[in-house]
């Protein structure tokens, strides 16, 4: 049971000084009845507003194809970000929906979003160590000794103190390539190719993520999400 007004609130309808008046005009019933205390305690499955059931009032997984050229942040001066491709609701949601780790700017692909504050700690924690695939294409022929080298465990990258864990890098033609990271550190697709070292080191130029443990992109199209069971991870 959850108060009327926290209700409307956690799942982005108005704030909970605003649902007095939402309460005031009428536009909330509970088990048919017009509410008249927005303290009252409710099970959502009772509650309409405007005559529609709450929104997903048990939570939010989404699997986003995150396009190039938005951020994955919540604030306004770091420009368009894939919070905006989301219903105005949601993005009032509290706790807010943010993704599970991030894609740079530049990277496309597949995005994890939830309001589920637990999920992302657990599937962000270094100890979780979900796979995550991505396609990479480089400015110069990859080495086929780039591939021990990303499987040793052994590639520092600047500033780092810990070596990368072992990763498996496959060659698909002479500069793209697949590598599998059970890491996320930052920008880290992009500082392992420039850091395998002076013959071997390339720049990534485009970045996309196919695969987020066993769950995959498909032919989802760029800007689109599909909806996941907020259990899904267990
Ligand atoms: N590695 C990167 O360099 N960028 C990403 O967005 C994800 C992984």
């Amino acid at each position: 049971m959850r108060r009327l007004d926290q209700l409307l609130s956690s799942l982005g309808y108005c704030s909970r000084r605003e649902a007095r008046d939402w309460v005031a005009d009428g536009r909330i019933t509970v088990r048919g009845e017009p509410a008249d205390d927005i303290g009252q305690k409710v099970l959502p499955a009772d509650v309409r507003i405007d005559g529609e059931p709450p929104d997903h009032p048990d939570g939010l997984l989404l699997l986003l194809h995150k396009p190039v050229g938005l951020v994955c942040s919540h604030e306004a001066r770091e420009g368009p970000s894939v919070y905006d491709l989301l219903p105005e609701r949601w993005r009032h949601r509290n706790p807010a929906v943010t993704s599970i780790g991030r894609l740079d700017k530049e990277t496309s692909g597949l995005l994890l979003l939830t309001d589920q504050t637990a999920l992302v700690h657990r599937l962000t924690s270094p100890r979780h160590k979900v796979p995550k695939v991505y396609r990479a294409t480089v400015d110069r022929d990859l080495p086929p000794t780039l591939v021990p080298l990303f499987a040793s465990g052994t590639l520092q990258l600047d500033g780092e103190d810990q070596p990368c864990a072992p990763a498996e890098l496959k060659l698909l033609s002479a500069r793209e390539a697949e590598l599998t990271l059970t890491e996320g550190r930052y920008h880290q697709v992009r500082r392992m190719f420039a850091a395998a070292g002076p013959s071997l080191a390339s720049t990534v130029l485009t970045l996309h993520r196919t695969q987020f443990g066993d769950l995959a992109l498909g032919d989802l199209p760029a800007g689109q999400w599909r909806e996941l069971p907020t259990d899904y991870f267990g």
